[in-house]
């Protein structure tokens, strides 16, 4: 199958403005990333905070200019567009913030905001319009009666239901989803999975999901790209990153996540350390300084992304197929906290139904 979205070496530096490197000096937050997707996956960007990821996300609607890099969307190369013709495009990607609040105008009705996209890509006829409204609220757990409500008058998960219905009012193929769920309780952040999950199935939307917490994108993704200090540093299907990861990085962010087992010894570990300035140049592995299996060779150039069975799964670690077998948590419920209980009585639910695999 033609893959729906394929990036190439994207690279993104920024100019310091001053201080400690001075002026003139380049940071390179982003260098060399390439994946791709095909239609109906969902493909997790993982890494922590400064790691590129909102870049990398900003980047795939050109909100953020690439310095290099293909972005081929549909077939179509979207560093090509004029700014009027990406624009046209913005219709067929949205992006969804980790804050609704701030991308919905306090002094605009629910019903009005969605409607404004559909009205300003002529998706109806001006008399269908708010019908049209009231199928996407119902599509996102709402009612016809929240249309005519300001956006205070809802709650975080509520605000978040509002921003994907609006970015699916213009019918989009790829949804970019930047922590979608960070800002929101446990219960709710579970909530607002299975319905990112539910219309998936529904309506074959593929997602971009950005995140920073293995343990929200685990039920979700199809696919994984872990990154590091702005690079990829393992990819491939999500059963083979959480069941079998082949890079240290991917290990201590799993290690990092909470575990379903309160007091368990794998409950929430820190992860140690610093990653590398993106001013100062690399000639090593970038995770070196912080990786517990390395040796000189590491330190003598950077390892380049390569297979490492199961393929299609490829890592960026010269030890990656002599790392000791990976110990994934242990499900036992009888000890689980009750929140963690809950959100996976949820998954299964969503799983029963079809909705998520
Ligand atoms: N406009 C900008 N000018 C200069 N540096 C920037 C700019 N935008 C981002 N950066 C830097 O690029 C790096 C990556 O930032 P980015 O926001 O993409 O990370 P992130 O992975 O999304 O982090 P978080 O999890 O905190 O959201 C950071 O070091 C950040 O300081
Ligand atoms: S290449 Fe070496 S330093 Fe880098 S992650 Fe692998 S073992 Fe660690
Ligand atoms: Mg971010």
């Amino acid at each position: 199958m033609n893959p729906l979205l394929t990036v190439e070496n994207l690279t993104k530096t920024y100019a310091s403005p001053g201080g400690m490197f001075g002026r003139g000096a380049t940071a390179r937050v982003v260098s060399g990333v390439s994946f791709s997707l095909a239609r109906g996956d969902t493909f997790a960007l993982v890494g922590e905070s400064g790691s590129g990821k909102t870049t990398i996300g900003r980047m795939l609607l050109r909100l953020v200019e690439p310095d290099a890099g293909i972005i081929r969307f549909n077939g179509i190369d979207l560093r090509a567009l004029t700014p009027t013709e990406m624009r046209h495009m913005r219709r067929r990607i949205q992006i969804i913030f980790q804050d609704p609040y701030g991308s919905l105008d306090p002094r605009v009705r629910i019903g009005e905001a969605i409607a404004e996209p559909i009205r300003l890509h002529r998706l109806r006829p001006r008399d269908a319009v708010r019908e049209r409204v009231i199928e996407l609220l119902a599509l996102v757990g709402l009612s016809e009666s929240h249309a005519d409500r300001f956006p205070h008058e809802f709650s975080g998960g509520q605000r978040q239901r509002i921003a994907i219905a609006r970015a699916l009012a213009v019918e989009p193929d790829l949804i970019v989803c930047d922590e979608p769920v960070s800002a929101l309780d446990l219960s709710i952040q579970a909530q607002v999975l299975n319905l990112l999950a539910e219309l998936r199935e529904r309506l074959g939307v593929t997602y971009v999901f950005i995140s920073h917490d293995m343990a929200v994108v685990r039920h979700l993704a199809s696919h994984v790209g872990v990154l590091y200090a702005g690079r990829l540093v393992e990819t491939g299907p999500a059963e083979t990153i959480f069941g079998d990861p082949r890079h240290p990085y991917t290990r201590m962010l799993l290690a990092a996540t909470p575990s379903p087992v309160p007091n368990a010894s794998r409950e929430r570990q820190v992860i140690a350390g610093e990653p590398p300035s993106p001013f100062a140049p690399l000639d090593h592995c970038r995770f070196a300084s912080r990786c517990g299996h390395v040796i000189d060779a590491c330190l003598a150039a950077e390892p380049p992304l390569t297979d490492v069975a199961p393929a299609p799964r490829r890592a960026a670690c010269l030890r990656s197929a002599t790392l000791e077998p990976y110990k994934a948590l242990a499900d036992s419920e009888a000890l689980m906290s009750e929140a963690y209980r809950h959100r996976l009585g949820l998954l299964r639910q969503a799983r029963a139904a079809g909705q998520i695999r």
